[in-house]
């Protein structure tokens, strides 16, 4: 979760079973370096350093590098980056190399660079997202991996989940959504109950927070809520690049304030599946249970027909 992370946080994570991620968008070398020292002080577990490609700092990456990492995550690259590079560079630092993916041409880009994990992300998810919803993006990845995969593409995972079925226990999954709310995100209490009081109907996939911000995201929009400060400029994106750095002061204070009408909260539809605030190991414990569940019990009965 880019800048929103901590090594709290990742730590919680990984403690729990699952893989946290270090966020090293636009972090310098020495916060990589401090950070992981932060988390290896707190989990003997293995986590995973994140970059968005097309915003990569060399001397960022080479720092993580250097920590020989278990894994190194990529998402968001420039249609003329060179993935095999980046790859490569990961594989001899003796890391797993993931790579998100929010369309199938992607996914086949990063499996033919020798990705070992693709991530299919959906569009329902919050933050910057592709146009793809992971309903069939899922088992499209998976089609295009079995076609494309020499040696890479060891597993597909999902970012994103389907709609809750009916009389299924409410899910929480360790990603984008479901983690803002944790106590150890730097995040305002007020945007955290907005995540919790939303039943996922108000969100907007849209270009304003990234031209209020300055940052040009290649090929994505951001997912987020649909609140004063986005209704306001919705259909008059060229006034708000005109105003961009009185629209930019006005976001940096709301946050700060907690104010959720004007500030940017990056959310998913999943939201309507958020109710409470456990801390994020839990989150992870949660869904290994569910998802136990389902493959031990639920899915044998189904083919039982019981
Ligand atoms: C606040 C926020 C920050 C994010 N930052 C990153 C990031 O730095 N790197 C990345 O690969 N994905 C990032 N994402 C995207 C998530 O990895 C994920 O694809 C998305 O949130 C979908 O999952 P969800 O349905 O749980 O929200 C971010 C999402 C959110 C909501």
């Amino acid at each position: 979760m880019g800048t929103g992370t901590s090594p709290e946080l990742v730590s919680a994570v990984s403690n729990a079973g699952g893989l946290g991620a270090l966020g090293c968008h636009g972090l310098r070398p020495e916060q990589v370096d401090e950070r992981t020292a932060s988390i290896r002080r707190q989990t003997n577990k293995p986590f995973g350093r994140d970059f968005l490609l097309f915003d990569v700092r060399e001397d960022s990456f080479a720092a993580a590098l250097e920590l020989r990492p278990a894994v190194m995550q990529f998402a968001w690259a420039r249609p003329e980056q060179d993935l095999r590079a980046y790859f490569e560079r990961s594989h001899q630092a003796g890391c797993l190399v993931t790579y998100m993916a929010g369309n199938v041409p992607e996914a086949i880009r990063a499996v033919k660079a020798g990705a070992d994990v693709i991530i299919a992300q959906g569009t329902e998810g919050g933050g910057h997202v592709g146009w793809m919803a992971s309903m069939p993006l899922t088992p499209m990845v998976v089609d295009c991996r079995r076609a494309h995969s020499g040696a890479g593409g060891r597993w597909i995972c999902r970012r994103t989940r389907p709609r809750r079925r009916a009389g299924a226990r409410r899910r929480r999954h360790p990603a984008g959504n479901a983690l803002p709310r944790h106590r150890r995100v730097a995040l305002h209490q007020n945007f955290r109950q907005a995540i919790v009081d939303s039943d996922g109907h108000d969100t907007q996939l849209s270009e304003i927070p990234d031209i209020a911000s300055g940052l040009v995201w290649p090929g994505a929009m951001i997912r987020s809520r649909r609140n004063r400060f986005i209704q306001r400029w919705a259909g008059r994106e060229w006034a708000l690049r005109r105003d961009q750095a009185a629209a930019l002061e006005g976001l940096n204070s709301a946050r700060k304030s907690g104010d959720i009408e004007e500030g940017s909260l990056a959310t998913g539809q999943d939201t309507g599946l958020i109710r409470d605030i456990p801390p994020a190991g839990e989150v992870v414990t949660r869904i290994a249970e569910e998802a136990e569940e389902i493959l031990r019990k639920k899915l044998p009965a189904l083919v039982a027909g019981n």
